[in-house]
């Protein structure tokens, strides 16, 4: 018998609706610790074409595992919905993740309408989105053509063996090197490269990784463990911290020397290679970075998350399907905009930061919602 671990996806009643005047439902958001809302990270599937070991092990995502039927997926139209409330109270930035977003249909479309979004000031806003890589070299020309804006790779290992065991679907690693090599002819010029590195797994691809990307546009970064979701059996010595792995880099004859940050919410430090490219360094577990934590997260299923572990959302979906409201969209709207400002407003997360000032934090005990349902 497969060992089953629902996804914990409880939903939250809305926080106390405040009685917020409809003129103060617009412009920035702060939350409890003065935290704008600058960042939404939208889930637009649950499946992936992997099974990476720390995020969908096959033991717990196998055959019988049940996935979200089509209907409860968020339509586009819902998603667009809800991302205009989002981006009228700061969001410039959005990242469609998944599971695996391009096993999404008609992703393109999906791209194409939220790139008519425009911000406060008339600008359009970013567009991101990861992948794993398997479907770029087939769809890299669509997204660009859609107006896609910016690319992210996962990609932990490139020797093949390791590669193999790490997704546990025997995807060869020589095709995600062809998707990120057809995404750049496609016009993703600097495409960020994401390896979460596991100690005693996959850190000797480090270096090579390293040294691979060096001379490239694109960007590597190197992501701490993290303990997400109920299902990776996380372990603090499994995390490899950034100061270990900035002296193995040096050790191997290529020193990395600090850049400015582009701005205060960014999840990277970035590093500089002598007369080479850049590198990042995503350190949530020894560098907690949640004071400037400005994202959102909207589950596949409509569900607003606050924080990366949380173990309840929002449910927004509830409010664009509530038959009470079908012929009202500005009485939808209104309710909309007043539950992301409550939700919003009442944020206090800071749970890796709560981590490493307590080195007994009970990790396995707190349920979280799992990283393949909420989106990286
Ligand atoms: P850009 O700066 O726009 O390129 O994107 P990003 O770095 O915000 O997004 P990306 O999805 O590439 O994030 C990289 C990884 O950082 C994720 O896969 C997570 O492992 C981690 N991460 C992202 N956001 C958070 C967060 O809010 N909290 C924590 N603890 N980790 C995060
Ligand atoms: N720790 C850190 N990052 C993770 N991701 C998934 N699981 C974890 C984890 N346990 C991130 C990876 C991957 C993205 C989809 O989610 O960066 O590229
Ligand atoms: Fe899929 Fe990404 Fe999770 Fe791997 S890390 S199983 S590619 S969603
Ligand atoms: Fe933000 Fe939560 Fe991550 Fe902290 S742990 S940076 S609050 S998502």
């Amino acid at each position: 018998m497969p060992r089953i671990i629902p996804i914990s996806a409880h939903t939250q009643p809305p926080p106390a609706l405040l009685r917020v005047a409809q003129e103060d439902l617009q412009g920035p958001l702060l939350d409890q610790r003065q935290r704008p809302l600058r960042d939404l990270r939208i889930s637009v599937t649950d499946r992936c074409n992997f099974r990476c070991t720390y995020c969908m092990p096959k033991e717990v995502f196998g055959k019988d595992y049940a996935f979200l039927a089509q209907s409860e997926l968020l339509s586009f139209e819902e998603i667009v919905q809800i991302a205009r409330v989002f981006v009228e109270r700061g969001v410039n930035k959005i990242r469609l993740t998944g599971g695996e977003p391009l096993l999404r249909k008609h992703l393109d479309v999906l791209i194409g309408m939220l790139k008519q979004l425009t911000d406060a000031g008339g600008k359009p806003i970013t567009l991101a989105l990861t992948t794993n890589g398997a479907l770029l070299t087939k769809k890299a020309v669509q997204l660009k053509e859609a107006g896609l804006d910016r690319l992210t790779v996962s990609l932990d290992a490139l020797d093949d063996g390791i590669f193999k065991t790490l997704n546990d679907v025997d995807f060869p690693v020589q095709e995600v090197l062809d998707g990120i090599q057809a995404a750049h002819e496609a016009g993703f010029e600097k495409i960020k490269i994401n390896m979460v590195v596991k100690r005693g797994v996959n850190d000797q691809e480090v270096v090579p990784m390293a040294r691979y990307f060096k001379d490239s546009p694109h960007i590597l970064r190197f992501i701490e463990y993290m303990d997400v979701g109920n299902s990776n059996g996380w372990k603090l010595d499994e995390v490899l911290p950034a100061e270990l792995l900035l002296q193995g880099l040096a050790e191997a004859g290529m020193p990395v020397t600090p850049l400015a940050a582009h701005h205060t919410s960014e999840t990277a430090s970035r590093w500089q290679h002598q007369g080479g490219g850049e590198i990042g360094l995503i350190s949530s577990v020894s560098h907690a970075f949640c004071s400037q934590c400005s994202r959102a997260r909207l589950s596949t299923q409509g569900k607003l998350y606050t924080c990366l572990f949380a173990n309840e959302g929002v449910d927004l979906r509830a409010i664009l399907r509530d038959p009470d409201k079908q012929n009202s969209s500005e009485e939808m709207g209104l309710l909309l905009r007043q539950t992301l400002h409550a939700t919003w407003h009442a944020r206090t997360d800071r749970y890796s930061e709560m981590r490493a000032e307590n080195t007994h934090f009970p990790t396995q005990e707190r349920r979280k919602i799992e990283m393949s349902y909420i989106g990286g």
